[in-house]
């Protein structure tokens, strides 16, 4: 970053855009208040000139060339941990010991702007629960309380946020208390922005006296971790390896001892589960290797490759191995990428950006207008120096993403999926479940993860209860059913 910073005025902002032909962003400097200069130039000082002005030379002056693959093989997939198969076993064990031993802390990725679900406020915040309407967050914790109890262990959640949600995130977990939890051991840390870039490779401002920018993607975890003091912390509390998940997927399981243990016994830097995916077309990236190198491609590529989307001689999906966004990273690791993070790739997304015009008029354009450039967590893989862990999942209890209204990945096919997940459990404990002509749950349920995080407990914690069924079923956190109106 230039040096210059520390000691920056306006007339050194100026210089330092005009270097790199960005000098129109201060056009209303003249008229701004006190607080939106300095907002403005808080904003310009943040930015890597020199990585914009890369990206803006390959990806928006010129077309970057494809990138093009000689062969495309499917990953080799720990098949689904079950009970009875001795490495199952042995990972699940190493799991646990090492959540005992205080190993392994907990990594959100919260960040996001949550542009297509269109919440007023931080997507973690959103209230997913149907009967509870408990947020996000709220769950996540609340699976953490149950692990710290299981495990006698304290879990450091390190939570991502940016400049979009940073100030709401932090007063939703005052005004929650922390959900419970010791907030000396909840973490955030802040991820760094990008500007948008107009269709002609300038800046834009999003409001006279700010720039239009994106946080750098979730990605941008691994710079953030280092620069943020992640992992000094984590190294502090002798923390051996991150559980990575995402805000919005709202059943995650965190910290799965199984999970743990194959990439402990592995020796992994980076772990990867994996669900098979319903159809070739699936809106999900691709876990792949590349001309040798381990990758996920997203779903907008597939026709790039069309050997993703081939199928066996017996009508089979050859590359079925979705990519849910839920890893583990060794420490060492994060650290490792960190040091070659100049190399880590970019990707582009042509996007409809409302900004200030000349007149100082606010634009809403009807076409994408701008780039944003983001960073992804899945290409990290490409810097692993041992092989990595990818297990496969069942996507019921474990993949459940909250990405829109409506469509596959809304709320009310959410609570669809775990009313169907959620069934199994009561009818395994003898209970019993109405249901419709296609033989699904015809009433909806919702269970705290703080009462039970797998079926095996559940079973557990319920011998000799029986639950109403007969209407919807919300069970608390003491495994009380509780009005659901
Ligand atoms: P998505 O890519 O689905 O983005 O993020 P989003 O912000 O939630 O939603 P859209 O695309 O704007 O509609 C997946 C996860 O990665 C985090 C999000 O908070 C979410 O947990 N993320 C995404 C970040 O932490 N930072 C980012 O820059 C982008």
């Amino acid at each position: 970053m230039d040096t210059r910073v520390k000691a920056w005025t306006v007339d050194d902002a100026r210089l330092v855009l005009a270097e790199h032909g960005q000098e129109h962003v201060l056009r209303f400097w003249e008229s701004l208040n006190a607080a939106e200069r300095n907002s403005l130039l808080t904003d310009v000082k943040g930015i890597d000139f020199r990585l914009v002005d890369r990206l803006i030379r390959d990806w928006v002056s010129s077309e970057p060339p494809q990138e093009r693959f000689n062969r495309i093989e499917p990953i080799p997939l720990i098949p689904k941990a079950v009970e009875d198969r001795p490495d199952a076993v042995a990972a699940r064990d190493a799991g646990e010991e090492a959540l005992r031993q205080g190993w392994v802390g907990l990594f959100l990725v919260a960040g996001g702007q949550g542009t297509r679900l269109g919440f007023d406020g931080p997507k973690g915040a959103y209230p997913i629960g149907p009967f509870s309407k408990k947020s996000f967050f709220a769950f996540h914790a609340e699976k953490i309380r149950n692990l710290q109890r299981r495990y006698s262990c304290e879990l450091p959640w390190y939570i991502m946020v940016s400049d979009a949600n940073e100030a709401a995130t932090l007063a939703f977990f005052q005004a929650n208390a922390h959900f419970g939890l010791n907030p000396a051991n909840i973490v955030f840390l802040k991820q760094r922005m990008m500007p948008c870039i107009d269709n002609e490779g300038r800046f834009m401002l999003e409001e006279r006296g700010r720039l239009a920018m994106n946080p750098n993607g979730h990605g941008g975890c691994l710079p953030a971790m280092v620069e943020e003091g992640v992992v000094a912390d984590a190294r502090q509390r002798g923390i051996r390896m991150l559980s990575y998940f995402q805000v919005d997927n709202w059943t995650v399981k965190v910290a799965d001892p199984y999970f743990i243990g194959y990439h402990l016994l592995r020796n992994a830097d980076m772990s990867s589960k994996n669900h098979w995916k319903d159809d070739v077309r699936e809106a999900v990236g691709v876990h792949c290797r590349c001309d040798g190198e381990y990758r996920v491609v997203e779903y907008s590529e597939l026709d790039i490759y069309p050997q993703l989307l081939k199928l066996d001689a017996h009508g089979h999906m050859i590359h079925g191995a979705g990519n849910p966004a839920i890893h583990i990273l060794s420490v060492d690791f994060v650290e490792w990428v960190f040091n070659h993070f100049d190399s880590f790739p970019w990707h582009r997304a042509h996007k409809r950006i409302p900004y200030i015009d000349e007149r100082g008029e606010r634009v809403n354009p009807s076409n994408p207008n701008a780039y944003k450039f983001e960073t992804f967590v899945f290409d990290a893989l490409r810097f692993i120096r041992h092989e990595p862990v990818a297990l496969e999942i069942d996507r019921a209890g474990e993949y459940t993403p909250i990405k829109e209204f409506e469509g596959d990945n809304s709320v009310v096919t959410a609570w669809r999926r775990m009313s169907d997940y959620w069934a199994e459990w009561l009818e395994a404990a003898g209970g019993h479940v109405p249901r419709d002509d296609q033989g699904r749950p015809a009433i909806r349920i919702e269970i705290s993860p703080e009462f039970a995080l797998t079926k095996q407990e559940f079973l557990s914690k319920t011998v000799g209860r029986t639950y109403p069924t007969d209407g919807n079923l919300h069970i608390d956190a003491d495994g009380n059913a509780v009005p659901t109106a």
